[in-house]
């Protein structure tokens, strides 16, 4: 009789055992080495990407900037970095500049970090990736890439021959197209358009831009972006991109794959700028310049009027190793139509254009850069828009504004829907 009760316990506790180790191991085992992986993706990102720093400033808006040895920068990572030589400034800057007029009435602007400390000499301010940057991102292979759609062609709003635009984003913009550009720069009025969706963003920005939209599009890009995926934030920041691949494979935003090339110790990419505009207020405004150098077939990156950031290596390209076939400037933002209705993330000030100065924003002292190195005055600028109703540009020119246009919108309102 013992030995039946004791061989019946034995045997329910056997049988306990039994069911709670299936029940908890194909979960516990099968999760925790999922979630070890991730864990260790994520780790592995956060070690390539953030470099050991010789110092580290703490932005009042959460950031981490960290002053990286110029040495030991994201860009040597890449393969056809292992023994380049880094060049220290350009060999040419383009001539004939116009001088920015004293008549006109902005603010010069920087960076929220810089209140909090500077990079020394021979280093360059990375803004540090957090885990919850990564995380954010759909996958960590993503992170820091545009994410990838289908490529539609905007056909039937008479857009330029090249101009193929991502489905759900939406520009106004002005471009020139159909001679040989070596380079572009504007002055741009800089603003805190509102985000309806974290998956969404508004840029205002220069493109330069060779190849065919639909394949092997060769892309540089640089501007301001209010990103809340790529961020974490509502923040204004000063944002690079590039690709080789028409947004394929290559290339990132600022510095997070290797590629671009840092040299400056001041300006961080992907900072919050600071400060921004404010309706009927203050107008602030940043210079962006791109310019190939006419002895390498290195691009370099100017921001206002003396901090050279770097340049693109030549080689990251295939079609602007030479030069570029179309040049853009405007802003761009993503319709997700998350509720079946146009979003109401707004572009450039989320004012219309015809608003005006103090209200609507502005790209101003737009330019090219010629064969020659010569800064040029576009001619034949285009504007192009899907929905005007929704976001417009209007063109304009006069005195120490040269070329300039009114850009931006509401997004969702009575006329669009
Ligand atoms: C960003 O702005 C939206 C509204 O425009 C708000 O709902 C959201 O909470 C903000 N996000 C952050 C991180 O502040």
């Amino acid at each position: 009789m013992a030995e039946t009760n004791f061989i019946k316990m034995a045997a329910t506790s056997v049988l306990w055992v039994l069911i709670l180790l299936f029940m908890v191991a194909p979960n516990c085992y099968g999760r925790r080495t999922r979630i070890s992986k991730k864990e260790l993706e994520i780790h592995e990102h956060l070690k390539k990407f953030n470099k050991p720093p010789l110092k580290s400033i703490k932005s009042p808006d959460g950031d981490i900037i960290d002053c990286v040895h110029i040495s030991n920068q994201p860009a040597f990572d890449h393969p056809l970095l292992q023994n380049h030589k880094i060049q220290l400034r350009p060999n040419n800057h383009p001539e004939g500049l116009l001088r920015k007029n004293e008549a006109v009435i902005t603010n010069s602007i920087s960076q929220l970090w810089q209140l909090k400390g500077n990079c020394p000499e021979g280093t360059i301010p990375v803004r540090r990736t957090k885990r919850s940057d990564v995380i954010r991102a759909s996958s960590i292979k993503n992170y820091g890439k545009k994410k990838k759609k289908k490529h539609k062609v905007s056909a039937k709003f008479s857009a330029p021959n090249t101009l193929i635009t991502l489905t759900g984003h939406q520009h106004a913009i002005a471009y020139v197209e159909g001679d040989e550009y070596y380079g572009a720069k504007a002055t741009m009025n800089v603003w805190g358009p509102d985000i309806q969706q974290p998956n969404e963003f508004s840029l205002s920005q220069l493109w330069i831009l060779a190849g065919s939209f639909a394949s092997d599009l060769n892309s540089i890009e640089a501007g301001w972006q209010v990103s809340p995926d790529l961020y974490g934030d509502n923040n204004t920041r000063l944002f690079t991109y590039w690709t080789s691949d028409a947004y394929e494979s290559t290339g990132c935003y600022n510095l997070l794959c290797s590629g671009f090339v840092q040299i400056n110790n001041e300006i961080a990419l992907g900072a919050t700028i600071f400060p921004i505009s404010s309706y009927h207020g203050s107008q602030y405004d940043i210079d962006i310049l791109v310019w190939k150098d006419p002895d390498e077939s290195n691009w370099w990156m100017q921001f206002g009027d003396d901090h050279v950031i770097g340049y693109w290596p030549g080689f990251l390209f295939s079609y602007l190793t030479e030069s570029a076939s179309m040049i853009e400037w405007g802003g761009e933002v993503v319709n997700s139509e998350s509720d079946g209705e146009h979003t109401t993330t707004q572009m450039g000030s989320g004012h219309f254009p015809q608003e005006g100065f103090g209200k609507a924003s502005y790209f101003r002292n737009i330019q090219i850069v010629d064969s020659n190195n010569n800064f040029r005055l576009p001619t034949d600028l285009s504007i192009f828009t899907e929905q005007p109703k929704c976001y417009d540009a209007h063109l304009g020119n006069s005195g120490p504004w040269g070329t300039y246009f009114y850009y931006g919108g509401p997004g969702r309102n009575p006329n669009c829907p």
